[in-house]
């Protein structure tokens, strides 16, 4: 990855954290991914960091925590969080997103929904006119993994055009396996007009545990540019 990028995504993140991070935050939402390590990295360098504990989204935000001396909490102790912060694959300019490249979104979405404000950071490719135009392969969806026959056929009748049970590839022989011991499918809808409608359709498929849509969560959009300036969408 281009050093340009991760100059991006480093501006977005301490400039979301400084610009969001509440004085008086007891629990904060810490999401998963690349652009998200400088999220937690910013927060370490908090002085009062033990006045806070953070929620993880998954087990590489677990590490993330401890690695920048954080506390670390879970969801089920403190279900109401203040503020989180996380990552997307897309950006729409209603702040739906695409989430789960990094097969994280059931715990993303549950800490996104428990928290007073949920912040996304991103860099400049991550921006769309429209869900599905940029982030081209397919809108990941968790499922219960002895449901997938059932699904993939289910979802094709939605208007995928292509569906895919998420690979491990050289890492792994066979699926990949979330956090939360399920399957990823991978679905080709082209451009969303609706996010929300797809989403509530998808849903309500048996099997399906959760989709990578994320729809009126969002209040703002941080996202690093290459000119190394940050945009700010809300
Ligand atoms: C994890 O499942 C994802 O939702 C990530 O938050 C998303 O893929 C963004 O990751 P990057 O910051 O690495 O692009």
């Amino acid at each position: 990855m281009s050093s340009l990028v991760e100059q991006a995504k480093k501006a977005a993140a301490y400039q979301a954290v400084d610009e969001n991070f509440p004085a008086t935050a007891k629990v904060v939402g810490i999401g998963s991914g690349s652009t998200v390590v400088y999220v937690a990295e910013r927060i370490g360098q908090l002085s009062n960091k033990d006045s806070f504990v953070c929620i993880p989204t998954g087990f590489q935000s677990k590490q993330l925590i401890i690695d920048n001396g954080l506390q670390l909490g879970a969801i089920e102790q403190f279900p109401e969080i203040d503020i989180a912060f996380d990552g997307a694959d897309e950006v729409d300019p209603a702040l739906n997103l695409i989430k789960g490249g990094g097969a994280c979104l059931f715990q993303e979405k549950l800490v996104a929904v428990s928290a007073k404000k949920f912040v996304v950071v991103a860099d400049y490719r991550k921006k769309s006119d429209s869900l599905g135009i940029q982030w081209t392969q397919g809108v990941p969806i968790e499922i219960v993994p002895n449901s997938y026959a059932k699904v993939i056929p289910d979802l094709k009748k939605l208007g995928a055009k292509t569906v895919n049970i998420r690979q491990g590839g050289s890492a792994k022989a066979g699926p990949v396996i979330t956090d939360n011991n399920n399957f990823l499918l991978d679905a080709d809808f082209g451009a969303i007009k609706d996010p929300k409608a797809l989403h509530d359709q998808i849903k309500a498929l048996v099997g399906v545990v959760e989709t990578g849509l994320f729809t009126e969560m969002a209040s703002k959009s941080y996202f690093g540019e290459q000119d190394g300036k940050v945009n700010v969408w809300s």
